[in-house]
This record gives structure tokens, sequence and C-alpha cells, in this order.
């Protein structure tokens, strides 16, 4: 039985090939409930693969599974009953009324803004409209596992805000998800944790932050008032860079209070007075570059039908 503290998904030397093909080599997956787990990796990384095996779609070839406390080999219609997963199950929630089932559903299409396409065929709906709709299905029936397979995949940024605040509010309610994404940004704005899937592999994890902190870089960017205090700073720093249309002059300096430290003491005694310093600490694209070898994964694509 799940206890408060037992993991809503856990997934543990989790392995498959298709054919010759070995696409996940022992993947470990832990989920706290009410938490969001990202998984973040490239095409054909083994994303959609993982998912479809944690939701009892796909065998796997080892590995052990529990999602929402349910056995995924003793009891996958437990697993099934426990998990939202777009457009696979059932919409119908068999605890309401038809009633509420209807209105229920009628509050989805509000959410995610289809009210006005609500009477027309679905065959007419754009690839994001159809997306939506997705996303609406696998929330009825109330799910406390949610999957979410690119979700954000092929909306508008209008549309991927209403999603990201759907998520927001069902973690507020205590919901699990496990979401996939090529999106950085998504991961750094959703999940508690982040997982980075390569070639089968797991090859980080941590909190965007800890994933962010493995990675060195950063930089400390004075902006300066005119054009001579720029002048001065360029001088007191000669490995800064100095931008003269924008008036800055930026360091490479690990974003730490050490090194801010450092910099504001020099630039005192080099009477450079800074009306702003700016921090930035690398972001989760230089986190995956550095991680992974590769460039960042292509931001848009087309939604699979
Ligand atoms: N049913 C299948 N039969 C054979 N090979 C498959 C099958 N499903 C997936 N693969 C292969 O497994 C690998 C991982 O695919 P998967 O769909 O899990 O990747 P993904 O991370 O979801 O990628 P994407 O970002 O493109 O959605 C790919 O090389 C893919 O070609
Ligand atoms: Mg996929």
């Amino acid at each position: 039985m799940p206890t408060p503290t037992s993991p809503a998904i856990e997934a543990l030397g989790l392995r498959k090939s298709f054919g010759e093909q070995l696409v996940l080599d022992g993947i470990d997956l832990v989920v706290p409930a009410g938490t969001v787990l990202a998984l973040l990796g490239p095409n054909g990384a083994g994303k959609t693969t993982t998912v479809h095996i944690l939701s009892t779609l796909l065998s796997r070839d080892a590995g052990t599974v529990r999602v929402a406390g349910h056995d995924l080999d003793d009891d996958p219609d437990g697993i099934r009953a426990a998990i939202g997963l777009t457009g696979q199950f059932s919409a119908v929630d068999a605890l309401l009324t038809g009633e509420e089932n209807l209105h229920l559903m009628a509050d989805l299409l509000a959410r995610f803004d289809l009210t006005e396409s609500a009477r027309k065929p679905a065959s007419t709906y754009s690839g994001g409209m159809l997306r939506k709709l997705d996303l609406a299905m696998t929330l009825v029936g109330e799910p406390r596992v949610v999957f979410l397979d690119e979700p954000t995949t092929g909306l508008d940024p209008r549309s991927r805000h209403a999603m990201w605040d759907v998520v927001r509010s069902l973690v507020a309610d205590g919901v699990t998800i496990l979401l996939t994404t090529q999106h950085l940004e998504e991961a750094d704005q959703l999940a508690d944790r982040v997982a980075v899937l390569d070639a089968g592999r797991i090859v980080a994890h941590g909190t965007p932050a800890e994933l962010k902190r493995l990675v060195p870089g950063g930089s400390v960017r004075l902006h300066l008032a005119d054009r001579p205090t720029l002048a001065t700073a360029a001088a007191a720093f000669p490995d800064g860079v100095a931008d003269v249309e924008a008036l800055t002059v930026s360091l490479a300096r690990t974003p730490d209070l050490e090194s801010l430290r450092v910099v504001l003491d020099e630039a005192e005694r080099a009477g450079v007075v800074a009306d702003r310093i700016e921090v930035a600490s690398p972001g989760l694209d230089d986190v995956f570059l550095a991680l992974t070898g590769h460039t960042t994964p292509t931001p848009t694509r087309e939604v699979a039908p």
C-alpha cells in the first residue's frame, strides 16, 4: 500500500530494447508524491519509451516499476486507474454522475480556451487545438499521477503558459507529474527535479538550480552611467568585455558571493561607480550542452498525429 512517504513513481533499473537497438540502458527514476519531474532529452533519447512503460502501454525487458503504490507486474490495472495519460483511456469518471462528467468537460474546455470550438468536429481542429483537447481529456477523472509527454510542443506562447498554469494548479492539489520536454525553460519553470536522459541513460539529475551549478560559467556585469565611467571600468577590468552601446562591462566570473566581493573591491579601488550589478548563472541550455555534448535540442517540432 502507498504510504505518505512512498514515492508516487519509482522505476529502478529500467531497460528496453527494440530488436537490436538498446533504448533504455538501466534508468532509475523516483518521483515523490506531489512533485514534478521533468525528463529532459533530445530526439530519440527514450523519453516517450519511458512514459509508455510507466503507464503500462509498453513492455520492458528489465527493471521494477511502482506507480501510485501499484506494482506494474502485479497490478497494472491499479496503475491505469490512478494515472492520466494524454488521450489513451476512457475519459468518463465512474464516480461522477453523467451530468457532473459533462460539467467537468465544459470546465476543462473553458480552461483550455476551447469553448468556442467545442461544437466543431475535432477533424477541423488545428494541431495546437487537438493538443489542448488531448490534454484536457487527460485530466478528466482527476488522476493522482499524470504523465505529460511533451505537453506544450506545438502550442503557441499563450497556450503554453495556460498549460503551465494547469500543471501548477494540479501540483497545488497534490498531483504528481512526470513530464517530458525538450524545452529547457519549461523544465526550469515547472520541475522540482530534472532528469537529463541521453542515449538511454540518465546523465544528470537534480533540481534545476543544482544542475546549473554543475556547469562552470556565469558572469558578473557592471552597468555604468556614461562613457567616461565605462572607460574607467574597462581599464580597471582588463579581462572584461565592454559594450559601448549598452554601457556595460561583463566579467566571466562564477556567480557566487566571493567573486562578487572581489569585483566590488576592485571597482572601489579604481573609483568605478556602477549603477547596477547583474549576476548571471548559466542556464539549463548550458547544462544540457555540457552534459550531453550535443547542441540544444530543437525547440519546435511538428506535433505527432
Ligand atoms: N515501437 C518502436 N519500435 C522500434 N523502435 C522504436 C519504437 N519506439 C521507439 N523506438 C526507438 O527508440 C528510440 C527512443 O525513442 P523515443 O520515442 O522513446 O524517444 P524520445 O526521447 O521520445 O524522442 P522525441 O523527442 O523525438 O519524442 C528511438 O531511436 C526510436 O526510433
Ligand atoms: Mg517522444
